[in-house]
């Protein structure tokens, strides 16, 4: 392969008068880069010049054969001309791939003769790469500096790294720096990125209490300012508490002297979210008037402050968190569709920290970490402390049913109570009898609660025998969409076996023994 350069000839800088530099002279001058033909391009009032080049090149570098291009250009500095010439240059030149490797010299020339190159390269007009040359530096580089600018950036490994790296960190901010080991969220993260950093589009994230919605929620926001999507504040509504009269002043706020003439003014929260983030934490727990309100508010970005007799904007991007699912209630409805609709656009099921194993490890050394910043001393847990609780934590038994409130609760138990600083085996038996036993009870409570909620009072004279029994049939009709359904589901077993005709008429016999019926036992 014959190594071919095409270059201008440098009107100032082929003079040598610069640090007596002559960039198309020393291009000539690398042993390991052995110019076999040099194209230089020249105007010909500059005639004399190119041949004084040509001389010097010829004793630097003999073997270099050098070929003077006349290319005259009435004005260098216009683009239509560089670039009009050097694409017809191109086109005529009958580049010879397969016998050389083509190179464009960029350090000689204007900077629009450079971005003429750059494009005709880029497009592969020109099929070579771009070469860069620098003065000197020292005595042991008489030759100066040359660099190969390669122009596909996908081969830029470094960049790459960059990216890549640009882009862990960003996961790494989603999740608290943990890392997580389950596919499932891991790829969860990825999209919520993906979505954060490149829509304004509502955002919502469903997932059963403590799975970290609301944490989620407020490092959606970090990255949405780090990546300058929004500059405004992160604006938290606690949507269970927005009722009845204190839900238009809270939202929307108040003109001064509105309510008698006492009141003082008040900015509202959509006010405060304007270029940020408003959060609409629990949604589900809106009544359908507030839907109402909210539904126009973000749909429009304007509403009218109480009291004020001309709107005001503010804009924001929305995200909402919920424990029940939407789709759901607004089948039962309870939730209005068209909000639904609206917010319904990227959602999100945060997974029970049940359901992500892998993760109990890293979590728990979380959590660690930080009840050791809140308590102030470090803690460490003896090797079988450690064994045993992470055995618990695992056990496919243990259902952490409060999912991380749970976990950071339990772990910041053990830091408190650990005596200098050290979680025993004991301190571990003692944290998992308590919570064993708090979680049973809890269950129990729900059991009986909601049996009380279908028969009233009528519940405290039901064996705790039929209690948990019915418990499970009320729960299994509520999440059924019909009597046959939740036959089916109740006796699948029975089924199987075709011990069992009728799941529907066994269940409705069932009820009936407790007085009854599928429309008080189903949603
Ligand atoms: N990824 C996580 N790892 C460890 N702890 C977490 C994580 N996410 C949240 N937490 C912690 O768990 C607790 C519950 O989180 P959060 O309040 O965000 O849950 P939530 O889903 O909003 O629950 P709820 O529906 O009950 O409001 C908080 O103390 C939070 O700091
Ligand atoms: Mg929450």
């Amino acid at each position: 392969m014959r190594n071919v350069v095409i270059g201008f000839l440098g009107t100032q800088l082929d003079m040598g008068k610069k640090r007596r530099w002559r960039p198309s002279v020393q291009l000539c001058g690398h042993d390991d880069f052995p110019v076999d033909r040099l194209e230089l391009l020249y105007d010909d009032e500059y005639r004399r010049l190119a041949h004084s080049v040509e001389q010097a090149i010829a004793s630097v570098s003999p073997e270099t054969e050098v070929l003077l291009r006349r290319m005259d250009l009435a004005d260098p500095w216009d683009f239509q001309e560089v670039y009009g010439k050097l694409f017809d240059f191109a086109r005529d030149y009958g580049f010879d791939e397969d016998r050389e490797r083509y190179h464009v010299h960029l350090t000689t020339g204007t900077h629009v003769a450079q971005i003429c190159w750059f494009l005709l390269t880029e497009s592969r007009h020109v099929p070579a790469r771009l070469l860069q040359t620098g003065p000197p530096r020292g005595e042991d580089m008489p030759a100066g500096t040359l660099d190969v600018i390669d122009l596909d950036l996908s081969k830029y490994n470094a960049l790459q790294q960059r990216f890549d790296l640009a882009s862990r960190e960003y996961n790494a901010l989603l999740k608290a720096g943990i890392e997580t080991r389950n596919p499932g969220f891991n790829a969860l993260i990825e999209r919520i990125e993906l979505v954060a950093t490149t829509s304004d589009a509502p955002m919502l994230l469903l997932g059963a209490t403590g799975t970290g919605k609301t944490d989620l929620a407020e490092r959606i926001y970090e990255l949405k300012l780090q990546r300058r999507r929004v500059k405004g504040r992160f604006v938290q509504v606690n949507c269970g508490t927005l009722k009845g009269d204190r839900a238009m002043p809270t939202l929307f706020g108040r003109r001064r002297g509105e309510m008698g003439g006492a009141g003082s003014e008040r900015r509202g929260l959509l006010r405060e979210a304007d270029g940020g983030v408003l959060f609409l934490d629990e949604v589900d727990e809106l009544g359908v008037d507030e839907q109402a309100l909210i539904l126009h508010a973000i749909e429009s970005g304007r509403y009218y402050p109480m009291g004020a007799d001309h709107e005001v904007t503010s804009r924001f991007h929305v995200i909402a968190g919920a424990n029940r699912d939407l789709a759901a209630l607004v089948a039962q409805g309870r939730f209005r569709p068209d909000l639904y609709a609206r917010l319904n656009m990227w959602t999100f099921t945060l997974p029970a920290l049940r359901d992500r194993r892998e993760d109990i490890e890293p979590n728990i050394e979380y959590e660690l970490s930080r009840a050791e910043k809140t308590l102030g001393t470090q803690v460490g847990f003896n090797t079988d402390a450690a064994q045993k609780y992470m055995r618990f934590a695992k056990d496919p038994a243990t259902l952490w049913p409060g999912n991380f409130r749970d976990l950071g609760a339990s772990v910041q138990r053990l830091c408190t109570l650990a005596p200098r600083g050290r979680v025993t085996v004991k301190m571990v038996e003692d944290e998992i009898t308590w919570l064993t036993a708090q979680w049973a009870r809890a269950n129990e409570n729900q059991d009986a609660q909601l049996v009380r909620d279908v028969l009233g009072d009528a519940a405290d004279g039901i064996d705790e025998f039929d209690l948990v029994q019915l418990a499970a049939v009320i729960r299994a009709c509520r999440q059924s969409a019909s009597l046959s359904a939740a036959g089916r589901r109740l006796f699948a077993a029975s089924r199987a076996q075709k011990a069992s005709r009728n799941d529907a008429d066994r269940l409705r016999k069932y009820l009936d023994r407790f007085g009854l019926t599928w429309a008080d036992v189903s949603a």
